[in-house]
């Protein structure tokens, strides 16, 4: 038998939350009882993490950033090297969000450069992956994640993989409020875990539409171990309220 994984609930505030609104919000979460046995990350825009560092210091809440060059350093107009975030004590790094993917032309090289980047860099990569409307009607979520994790994972030795997080996080989901069902987001990561050594015993999470009455239902699934939230962690009771429903599809 593995460990048990613990639940992690990360939030992706997006193009959301000025320096000021970082600071009230951790303000406010911090103020609040927050559930143990449930780990937590902010990912707030790269212009706020530095006063998200400085608010979230000494708490148990992890920092993490939306995106990250592949390249230390150079030529590249608009990036943000991995340097910089060590910087800023960042430890977790959302990488290939399908929003990247399809607004920034974010290819799965790309994707694989920026995971080996984060590994060497000592961050954790949450590696986001998921289909399309499309090809989630063509019966193609499969074949599509599959393709997406074999590449984004291509070269990265086992005991690096094993270090990660991947997000399943099927596109016509995100934003939409309408969820994927528990049982069928559990068998695309049940895929996952199968499709490269050393994902069996990461945390894989759930993304799309996740709020705080059903974040449970998704964590109480046996390959899901948390969730990438947009929405509905912008509000500190409302992602107070998610990690609480981790912990109650977790520990039930
Ligand atoms: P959502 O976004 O929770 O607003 O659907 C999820 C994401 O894009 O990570």
């Amino acid at each position: 038998m593995s460990e048990p994984r613990t639940p992690l609930v990360a939030g992706n505030w997006k193009m959301h939350k000025t320096i000021a609104e970082t600071k009230a919000f951790v303000a406010d979460l911090r103020a609040r009882e927050l559930p143990a046995g449930v780990d937590a990350v902010l990912c707030p825009p790269f212009t706020a993490l530095c006063a998200a560092r400085d608010a979230l210091a000494g708490s148990p809440i992890g920092l993490g950033a939306q995106n990250m060059s592949w390249a230390e350093s150079g030529p590249f107009t608009g990036e943000i090297s991995p340097l910089m975030l060590e910087e800023l004590d960042v430890e977790w790094v959302v990488l290939g969000h399908s929003e990247r993917r399809a607004l920034f032309g974010e290819l799965d090289v790309r994707v694989n450069e920026k995971v080996r980047c984060a590994l060497v860099h000592g961050m954790t990569p949450i590696v986001a992956v998921g289909e399309t409307a499309e090809e989630h009607e063509r019966g193609l979520a499969r074949d599509k994640v599959y393709a997406q994790i074999s590449a984004a994972f291509e070269g990265v030795a086992t005991e690096d993989v094993a270090r990660c997080v991947v997000a399943y996080e099927p596109i016509w989901a995100i934003g939409t409020g309408h969820a994927d069902t528990p049982e069928s987001a559990d068998a695309i990561m049940g895929v996952i875990r199968a499709c490269v050594p050393g994902l069996e015993h990461v945390r894989v999470l759930y993304g799309g539409s996740v709020k705080p009455d059903n974040i449970a239902a998704f964590v109480a699934q046996p390959n899901i171990d948390g969730a990438l939230v947009g929405g509905a962690s912008l509000e500190p009771a409302s992602f107070a309220a998610l990690l609480e429903g981790a912990r109650r599809g977790a520990y039930a």
